[in-house]
């Protein structure tokens, strides 16, 4: 597999074709951690006004520490899922108390904050602090199935572990941000669940699904 022409495809895409997003205006840490959070569970379009608005509601990670919880929950109010809001309170209290408020830059420390699993520690350490380490969810399992031909089902811990292993080995070193995000853009924009637009795609030359085209199977997801 020809990571090198990989990357520097998907990165150039990524550069010249990704969205005007509220969370792509800087790289603090805390605004890329809060889009994450809201991101897990809920569409894009959705999250741009609640992230806006909660940004300047809450426009720094002390602003969220000290305010009450349900001042969190009314801005959060519509998306739901509302445990991901008092999580993310708990997790940036501790920054303050512990990390002198600044969102810590180690897998180790980053991943003890409550709410931040393996997606969002990878997400935060890649996009704000350029780290080379992996963000996989489910629009990247997509991705990744297809242009491996992997058939392992995607709901298994198993397989996002292997994802993960993968994606390290094939990270830029120079730009993981880009990388990570043009993952996720790709699968966003092009590399859709539904009629993927294999046509217009940055690596489709390094797609084993489309040169096989077998695009439409994949990914494998057992409804369990
Ligand atoms: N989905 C999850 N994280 C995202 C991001 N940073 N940009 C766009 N879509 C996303």
């Amino acid at each position: 597999f020809p990571a090198e022409d990989f990357r520097e495809s998907l990165i150039r895409w990524f550069k010249q074709e990704q969205r005007t997003l509220p969370w792509r205006e800087n790289q603090d840490p805390y605004r890329i951690w809060v889009s994450e959070i809201m991101l897990q569970q809920t569409k894009v379009e959705t999250v741009i006004p609640y992230f806006e608005q909660f940004i300047r509601k809450f426009p720094t990670l002390e602003d969220l520490a000290a305010a009450d919880e349900q001042d969190v929950l009314k801005a959060w109010e519509g998306l739901g899922y509302y445990s991901r809001a008092r999580n993310l309170q708990t997790a940036v209290r501790e920054v303050v108390s512990s990390y002198n408020a600044a969102v810590p830059d180690t897998v180790e420390e980053i991943s003890s904050l409550k709410g931040v699993g393996p997606y969002t520690q990878g997400a935060i350490l890649s996009i704000a602090y350029d780290q080379p380490v992996p963000a996989v969810d489910g629009n990247v399992m997509r991705v990744l199935s297809r242009i491996l031909l992997v058939d392992e089902d995607i709901a298994k811990q198993s397989t996002r572990k292997l994802f993960e292993l993968l994606v390290s080995r094939t990270i830029s070193t120079d730009d993981p941000s880009s990388f990570n995000q043009g993952l996720m853009e790709l699968g966003a924009i092009v590399c859709t669940p539904k009629s993927p637009s294999c046509l217009l795609c940055p690596v489709q030359e390094y797609c084993r699904a489309f040169h096989e085209g077998v695009e439409a199977e994949l990914p494998v997801k057992s409804s369990k």
